[in-house]
């Protein structure tokens, strides 16, 4: 079997990078789109997860990181830059490991899971924790990058998108066909807007006979789209989406208009009850910011039989904080046999 070699040697003439830029690349991309038996069975519809936590850092952020990270790299950039709930920022320091650069990330004190954190922090970028929210971090790192030679590689930076819409063409080229619908979380809205692009593409490129509904969502403290209006604060357990004001906006708009799909949104609750769910009958572990898509998909009524993609954008291992909260961690028996056996219940 050929071995895989990243999105952008995979489809470097989907692209927007010269031929002749080197791919800082980890091995991203090519992840499983996993049927779910059991979610088809519950919503009377054909569903499969594209597990995006399979990626080298844990998350999707790796298919925009290497190509952004190539381009900074091929344009002589020294430093990245970014603001981050976690996953960015664990991304965007491993990317800048392997291309022997520096990285700075920005992140809400007290507000990211630790899963992120500690890779941030072991990659070796250097990792300020503000006091304030995702939107102010991005405000701080659009006026540093305007100050001093920094390249910034949140989903403002185009090539993100242009990275993360691979995601898109895997599920077309693993389906053999284009979904009905595709469900996906919402937080600074790049990763709906670089899907759509994708799917837009190989439609174009006649490679699939349609595109699917988009249907976003956010968590319902953190739902500036939904509402028609930016939240100053916004609170979800699910930290990954914990944003009030999208820097996609109006990307996610139009994926949503031009595909006749919707956003919607999802309490704690329902975001937490899907997380469990996908343990339980589907044996995917993602963070609950990935369960929002799934939480969504239970509320929305779909076409009985049609084909649903929900994509997991996170690994749980992440967030073992929320993992550990959300069941009953057992207590210590002794070591005899008899403890032991009753504590299993024989
Ligand atoms: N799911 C996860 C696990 C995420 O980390 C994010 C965003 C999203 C969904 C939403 O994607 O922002 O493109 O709409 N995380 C960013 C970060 C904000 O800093 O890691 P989006």
């Amino acid at each position: 079997k050929e071995r895989w070699p990243g999105i952008i040697e995979r489809y470097r003439s989907f692209l927007p990078i010269d031929p002749s830029t080197r791919a800082v690349s980890l091995g991203e991309g090519g992840t499983p789109l996993r049927f779910a038996p059991r979610l088809s069975e519950r919503v009377g519809a054909e569903v499969y997860l594209k597990l995006e936590g399979m990626n080298p850092t844990g998350s999707f952020k790796d298919r925009g990181m290497t190509m952004a990270v190539s381009k900074a790299v091929s344009e002589g950039s020294t430093t990245i830059i970014c603001a981050s709930t976690g996953n960015t920022s664990a991304s965007a320091a491993a990317y800048a490991a392997a291309a022997g650069i520096d990285a700075v990330v920005l992140i809400p004190s007290g507000h990211i899971a630790l899963g992120k954190l500690a890779q941030a922090l072991v990659y070796g970028a250097k990792v300020i924790q503000i006091d304030g929210n995702f939107d102010e971090g991005l405000r701080l790192v659009r006026d540093l990058a305007d100050a001093h030679p920094l390249t910034i590689v949140n989903s403002i930076n185009p090539d993100r998108l242009q990275g993360q819409k691979t995601g898109a063409f895997e599920v077309i080229d693993e389906l053999g066909f284009a979904p009905d619908a595709q469900f996906i979380p919402v937080g600074n809205a790049g990763n709906i807007s670089a899907y759509w692009l994708g799917y837009r593409e190989y439609y174009e490129a006649g490679l699939a006979e349609r595109r699917p509904r988009m249907f976003g969502v956010q968590a319902a403290g953190a739902a500036p789209i939904v509402r028609g209006a930016v939240v100053s604060d916004p609170e979800t357990i699910a930290t990954a989406i914990r944003i009030g004001n999208p820097a996609s906006w109006s990307l996610a708009l139009e994926a949503r208009d031009e595909s006749g799909g919707a956003i919607t949104a999802v309490t704690d609750e329902e975001i937490l009850s899907a997380y469990i769910l996908l343990a339980r009958d589907e044996a995917v572990f993602c963070e609950p910011a990935s369960a929002a898509s799934v939480a969504g998909l239970l509320k929305t009524p779909v076409v009985p039989g049609s084909s649903v993609v929900c994509v997991l954008t996170g690994n749980g291992l992440k967030d073992p904080d929320t993992a550990v909260s959300q069941v009953q961690v057992p207590k210590v028996v002794g070591t005899s046999m008899k403890e032991v056996a009753e504590a299993i219940g024989l």
